[in-house]
């Protein structure tokens, strides 16, 4: 039987795109998300395991991870939001709901999950994600822009601490076709122009995402911590051809 790894927002665009690679190199899924029919659906076409948790709850974090059982080989934590606002009109409440989401919940998840990732004998991985707006400013991305500039600083963080039992990796995404960026992907003349501003003129998928994640959190990335990386279409380092 391979290895158990545990995805937190299992059900969403990358987190499912991950989590079917998983299973198909061997290794096992146990889901983690808020809506329990989603999560029974895809658990059981993939012969994993599920566990309802909204990541704003610690015991219900803890919980999830549980049951996961005693020893996990690795942790994603594929949850986020993307909010778009001018910086005067973003509220205290958006700025909270951000880090919640995007930076207090995987500390959560990461430290619920800390025994069980130290309880096998192989080095374990953390998997984080960032966004493309850390490294390059973006007009009203204040707040998400924040939230996930601490999920970088989280990674390296405990990239050092937990070295060398834990090796902590995040991805940091431009616009990727999933629900969450359902609001500028779906309306096609807006999706076209930001393509257009990526050097490889395309918007991403959840499996272009996926592909690098399943290889972090695999034997194969044994050397690679502390790392926070682009799968941008160019975004984040090239000017795009006019
Ligand atoms: N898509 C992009 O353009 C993009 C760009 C940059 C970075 N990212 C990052 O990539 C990661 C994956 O994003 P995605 O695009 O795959 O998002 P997604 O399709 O919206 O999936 C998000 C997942 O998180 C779960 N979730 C949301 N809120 C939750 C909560 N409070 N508690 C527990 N689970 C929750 C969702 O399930 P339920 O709603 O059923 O709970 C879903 O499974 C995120 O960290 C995101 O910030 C994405």
């Amino acid at each position: 039987m391979g290895k158990k790894l545990v995805i937190f927002g299992g059900s969403g665009g990358i987190g499912s795109a991950l989590a079917r690679r998983i299973t198909l190199r061997g290794d096992q899924v146990h889901l983690v998300g808020r809506n329990a029919e989603k999560l029974s659906a895809l658990a059981s076409e993939l012969n994993g395991g599920f566990a309802v948790a909204d990541v704003t709850d610690r015991a219900q974090v803890e919980a999830a991870v549980l049951a996961a059982g005693a020893e996990i080989a690795g942790l994603a934590y594929a949850v986020g939001s993307i909010t778009l606002k001018p910086f005067a009109r973003l509220t205290d409440d958006d700025a909270l709901r951000d880090y919640q989401l995007n930076a207090l919940g995987a500390f959560r998840a990461i430290q619920a999950a800390l025994p069980a990732l130290k309880a096998g004998g192989d080095v374990a991985s953390v998997l984080l994600f960032s966004s493309v707006a850390v490294s390059q400013g973006f007009p009203s991305h204040a707040t998400i822009g924040m939230a996930k500039g601490a999920v970088e600083g989280l990674t390296l963080s405990l990239a050092a601490e937990l070295a060398p039992r834990i090796r902590v990796n995040c991805i940091a995404p431009s616009l990727t076709k999933t629900p969450l960026a359902a609001a500028l992907t779906s309306n096609e003349q807006m999706a076209a122009a930001i393509a257009g501003l990526h050097a490889l003129q395309r918007l991403g998928d959840a499996d272009d995402v996926a592909a690098l994640a399943a290889f972090l959190l695999s034997p194969e990335a044994s050397w690679m911590t502390g790392q926070i990386i682009g799968v941008d279409g160019g975004r984040s380092s090239l000017r795009a051809k006019g």
